[in-house]
């Protein structure tokens, strides 16, 4: 019997920074390799500030393919006939004005996290990507990962019972007292600090086992509560925690989030507590590469009866997968994805936004393009 030939799906890639280059490796890994036959990825442009930049971005990334086009401005790939898709690697506070120009050339676009500085931006992008009638999804390749998916078939199969309390923790040492204040994750004019760079990710096992546990009813937290802690280097958060709280439907459960830009990371990185047993993930969260669940006797005695282990296996880094969740959702004219749709992105920066107002966090001004 034949097969179907794959799609070639054509993505120009805006940016030539250190995300943009691990998108790049992986879009370009074999996708067979990951059991995927109906996909194939190509590079066909790259955009940057300078021509120069993106020509040497080609050359390391993407060496042996004369045929990739390098330009000098963002704007040269937004209007390139051959791109379906544009993926926006810039800092977070471009990323709404480098998506609408996009949405506006009518391409689809992947953009990286946090998706916008704030919601409003984004609300403004969703509505003109609707008109525009392009796909666009922030690039919360977690939520993609197997090993997530997996994690989700055992926790909503019900031997674990109800989920109660969530701990999850992203931290990283950037080494803040010797980089440049200029760096993104100090600069407040880049959206610094811990909250908008990693608290994307403790947040989104929040909203994979609580805001999408069938019994929460697709129900927002029904209380939000942040503090931050700032760095007297530039005023941004060192540390930020937040709790969400679920109970508007059959799902009663907290989530105690965190994330520090001066410290290792937690072990384990996510432990989500259920009424007959836990799951505990270990870093890095935003691509677990293992996780163990223990089943108790029976609920609240806390004795392990059973344990099981999960490890991810394959080629990549785990940053195809979105990659090729776009390209599908794309050729069957999808405006949203079913896994990481428009509903979650909205939820985390309004989030946000309520975190950063009750931790005293505003931007430089014109930093949000919409407010
Ligand atoms: N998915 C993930 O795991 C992950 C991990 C890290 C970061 N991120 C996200 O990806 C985005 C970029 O992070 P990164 O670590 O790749 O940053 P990076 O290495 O600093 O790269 C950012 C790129 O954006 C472009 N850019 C445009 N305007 C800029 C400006 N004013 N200042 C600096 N760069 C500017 C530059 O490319 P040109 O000079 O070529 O124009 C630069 O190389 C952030 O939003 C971050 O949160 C995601």
């Amino acid at each position: 019997m034949a097969t179907a030939e794959p799609l070639v799906f054509n993505w120009g890639v805006i940016s030539t920074g250190k995300i943009a280059g691990c998108f790049v490796r992986d879009a370009l890994v074999d996708p067979k390799t990951r059991d995927v036959h109906d996909i194939v990825h190509k590079i066909v442009a790259v955009g940057s500030r300078d021509v120069q930049k993106a020509q040497e971005f080609i050359d390391r990334e993407i060496p042996g393919d004369k045929s990739v086009k390098a330009y000098g401005s963002y704007g040269e790939v937004y209007t390139d006939p051959n791109v379906n898709a544009v993926y926006i690697g810039t800092p977070h506070t471009y990323h709404y004005e480098n998506a609408r120009d996009a949405i506006v050339a009518k391409k689809h676009v992947l953009c990286e996290k946090p998706v916008t500085s704030n919601a409003a931006e984004l609300r403004s992008l969703l509505k003109l990507a609707k008109e525009h009638n392009v796909f666009f999804m922030e690039a919360m390749w977690t939520r993609f990962q197997p090993l997530v998916r997996e994690l989700k078939k055992i926790a909503e199969a019900g031997e674990l019972g109800e989920p109660v309390v969530l701990h999850a923790d992203l931290s990283g040492d950037f080494d803040i007292e010797n980089i440049p204040k200029t760096h993104r994750i100090l600069d407040p004019h880049l959206g610094g600090g811990g909250l908008l760079d990693l608290g994307p990710y403790p947040l989104v096992w929040a909203i994979v086992a609580l805001y999408e546990h069938p019994s929460n009813k697709s129900n927002r937290p029904s209380h939000i509560s942040g503090s931050m802690l700032k760095t007297p280097l530039t005023g941004v958060d060192s540390s930020t925690s937040f709790t969400l709280t679920f109970s508007e439907a059959d799902l009663h459960a907290q989530a105690v989030l965190s994330c520090s830009i001066n410290i290792a990371p937690q072990v384990p990185g996510v432990t989500i507590r259920y009424r007959k047993g836990v799951i505990y993930v270990q870093p890095p969260i935003y691509c677990p590469t293992t996780f163990s669940v223990q089943y108790y006797d029976k609920a609240g005695t806390g004795k392990v009866v059973r344990e099981e282990k999960r490890e991810a296996n394959y080629e990549g880094k785990g940053w195809h997968f979105q990659a090729d969740e776009v390209a599908r959702c794309v050729r069957v004219g999808k405006l949203e994805s079913d896994l990481w749709g428009h509903d979650k992105s909205l939820l985390e920066m309004d989030i946000f936004d309520e975190v950063r107002r009750q931790g005293g966090y505003k931007f430089p001004e014109g930093v949000e393009k919409v407010a």
